[in-house]
């Protein structure tokens, strides 16, 4: 594996001033990545009606059969689409609820996700109802339970996040999504951390929609991520967006929806062989390694634990803060943090704060005892 942390920090646009310690937010993009988009955004604008007309519904499939491929699913099942929240925001819209039917969630879902549930279930008389995630260092077995007794008669879909955002937890997503489907529940996946952060095989999965972002853990440009449906989902799934792709099919609907600036969708290659040269799996394990070690030595220093245990970690770690357990003071914390040149999440979780870390390739250990100093002092 190549040398990684502070020897590979210049591959990227980072502020060496900054201590950023928060790639799962937004990701960070390599030099190399945004050049092959500059690349692709000189084509577009040097004949703009031939690269729509001519190049772009090619050479989109050809990145979608790229991604897909490293999904572990078929080209023809998977879209790009902005973002995950436009991925869930397609099926949510798509499902033809009733009143009384429920829409469930994980306790830890994703805000502006359960937003969009929220409001589907307003326009439908549908009904929210949330599985409790144990927390903290919770079991996997406990967490596919706490799915299974969330189920009821009326439950239509569940919306399970891979890699919780507040918690970072990877959830036994397989198990869940087959638990689901003995009850007959179909399973919309929000897979918003999961490529490139740990192995993900869409197919085993079996989910019936998994949306994922490339632009986080997979070094994508900005506005790049993934919507696959399987065969039997794609009946009555349209985008969040209409456009002339109306009535042609899951292909024809998503890749075009309205002019967009697709370039982040057409770089995915490059993104893709730039994380196959730190490592690929390697490098998730190491980042995995990386983000145990670092929020154990945090937890040391705050006198306070961990979140994980049990395996259900991955390249995002949660360390316990001290402080009263209110969004109020989580967001005041995080920007304290930020007035002093770092970011991390910050969340109110089962009575108590949690601080969120992120090692990406390009972090080391002094990333996060640099952290611990800046948090030691805004405490
Ligand atoms: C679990 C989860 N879902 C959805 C999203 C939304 O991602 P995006 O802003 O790329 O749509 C996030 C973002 O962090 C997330 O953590």
């Amino acid at each position: 594996m190549r040398a990684l942390g502070e020897a590979i920090r210049d591959a990227f646009l980072i502020d060496p001033g900054a201590c950023t310690v928060n790639h799962g937010s937004y990701g960070a993009t390599p030099r190399a990545v945004l050049a092959e988009q500059d690349r692709w955004r000189g084509v577009m604008e040097a004949q703009t009606s031939r690269f729509f007309n001519r190049v772009l519904p090619g050479a989109l499939r050809e990145a979608a059969a790229r991604l897909a491929a490293y999904v572990g699913a078929a080209a023809e099942d998977l879209a790009f689409v902005p973002n995950a929240t436009t991925g869930v925001n397609a099926v949510l819209r798509s499902l033809a609820l009733v009143p009384g039917d429920e829409i469930l969630m994980l306790s830890h879902v994703y805000g502006a996700v359960r937003n969009t549930a929220r409001y589907v279930a307003q326009q439908t008389g549908a009904r929210l109802v949330e599985a409790a995630l144990p927390w903290p260092r919770p079991d996997a077995a406990e967490m596919v339970a706490s799915v299974g007794a969330a189920i009821t008669p009326r439950t239509r879909i569940a919306v399970l996040d891979h890699i919780t955002s507040p918690s970072a937890v990877v959830v036994p997503i397989a198990e869940m999504v087959a638990l689901c489907h003995a009850r007959d529940v179909r399973v919309l996946v929000d897979g918003a951390h999961a490529p490139g952060h740990v192995a993900l095989d869409v197919g085993a999965i079996g989910a019936d929609w998994y949306t994922g972002n490339a632009h986080k853990w997979l070094f994508a440009p900005k506005g790049c991520a993934f919507l696959h449906a399987r065969r039997e989902a794609q009946a009555g799934l349209h985008p969040a967006v209409i456009s002339h792709g109306l009535g042609r099919g899951f292909v024809a609907e998503f890749d075009w929806t309205g002019t967009i600036d697709p370039t982040a969708y057409l770089a995915i290659g490059t993104a893709l062989d730039f994380h196959a040269s730190l490592g690929g799996t390697a490098l998730m394990a190491r980042n995995t390694l990386l983000a145990a070690e670092a929020s154990a030595r945090l937890a040391a220093r705050l006198g306070t634990e961990t979140g994980h245990g049990n395996g259900i970690g991955g390249a995002m770690a949660t360390v316990r803060v001290p402080g009263s357990a209110t969004a109020e003071v989580a967001l005041a914390l995080r920007g304290r943090l930020m007035d002093a040149g770092c970011d991390a999440p910050v969340h109110a979780l089962g009575g108590a704060l949690w601080l969120r870390i992120s090692a990406q390739a390009y972090n080391a250990a002094a990333d996060f005892e640099r952290l611990g100093d800046i948090l030691q002092g805004v405490l």
